[in-house]
């Protein structure tokens, strides 16, 4: 760890998360806020120069954004923002060319370890069990199903050996759909201010396992991606996960 402070832009500062992780990162010595922006307020700073990271959570149109000027100023990135396009995906590999980029749909240390376990218990159990995944959020999230829930549905298709497009499932009904075997169900709940909660279902006649997380707080994110930021600032280009960060 370098003893400078890293140089961090915080891009979408005044929403939900930006707003914790200006407060998380001035509590932190190790890290300096040098920028804080965000569209939705004329009087916050701009991005320009080059940073130790630009940390992205915003909306896709702010994504792409924070990705021209790193890729511009060379600044590493880190991707929070949600509901992306496969064409912004394609975008993100082509950066990782140049610059270094991580992107997580979940920062949580707790939610990384139970995609970890997640793929554990799938692989043991093996075939016959229904795999079922419920997210939660609060009424304000834009997307559906939550970025998380459909890394975890990946995570769990990939340790099912099933293909993901033909196997996960977005809703269900109807008068005659009954569950196929090789299904991965996603439900979303929007209540209320929830911060975010993900269950994973194992379920066989006669009994279930259930691998849950409950967000309290945004800290959990704002926490992860900050420690990711740090990480990432002199990592060389390439494309980075949270598996990285955490050795897992
Ligand atoms: N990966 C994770 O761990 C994780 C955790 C939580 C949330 N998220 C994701 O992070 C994103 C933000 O969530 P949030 O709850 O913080 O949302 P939010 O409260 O709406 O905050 C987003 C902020 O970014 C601003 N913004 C939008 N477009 C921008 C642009 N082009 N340039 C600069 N700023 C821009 C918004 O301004 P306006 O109000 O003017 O639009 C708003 O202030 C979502 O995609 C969410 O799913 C990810």
């Amino acid at each position: 760890m370098s003893l400078t402070p890293v140089q961090l832009a915080i891009h979408g500062s005044a929403g939900r998360m930006g707003q914790r992780l200006v407060a998380l990162a001035n509590e932190d010595p190790g890290l300096h806020v040098a920028a804080a922006v965000d569209a939705a307020d004329p009087a916050s700073a701009r991005l320009e120069g080059r940073y130790g990271a630009v940390i992205d959570f915003t909306l896709p149109e702010g994504f792409r954004a924070a990705a021209d000027f790193c890729e511009a100023s060379g600044s590493p990135l880190v991707v929070g923002t949600t509901g992306l396009t496969d064409a912004d995906q394609a975008r993100i590999d082509g950066l990782a060319g140049a610059i270094p980029v991580l992107q997580a749909t979940n920062f949580s240390l707790v939610v990384n370890v139970l995609n970890h376990l997640a793929a554990q218990a799938v692989t043991l159990l093996g075939d016959g069990y229904d795999l079922e995944i419920l997210e939660a959020h609060h009424r304000y999230k834009a997307d559906a199903p939550s970025g998380t829930a459909l890394t975890l549905a990946r995570v769990v298709a990939d340790a099912a050996g099933r293909d993901f497009d033909s196997c996960v499932k977005l809703e269900r009904h109807g008068d005659h759909v009954p569950r196929q075997a090789s299904d991965i169900t996603v439900q979303t709940l929007r209540i209320g201010d929830h911060a975010g909660e993900h269950t994973l279902f194992l379920a066989a006649p006669g009994e279930r396992m259930e691998l849950k997380h409950v967000s309290t707080s945004r800290d959990s994110y704002a926490a992860g991606a900050l420690r990711a930021a740090a990480w990432l600032s002199d990592k060389p280009a390439g494309r980075y996960t949270m598996k990285d960060v955490l050795g897992l």
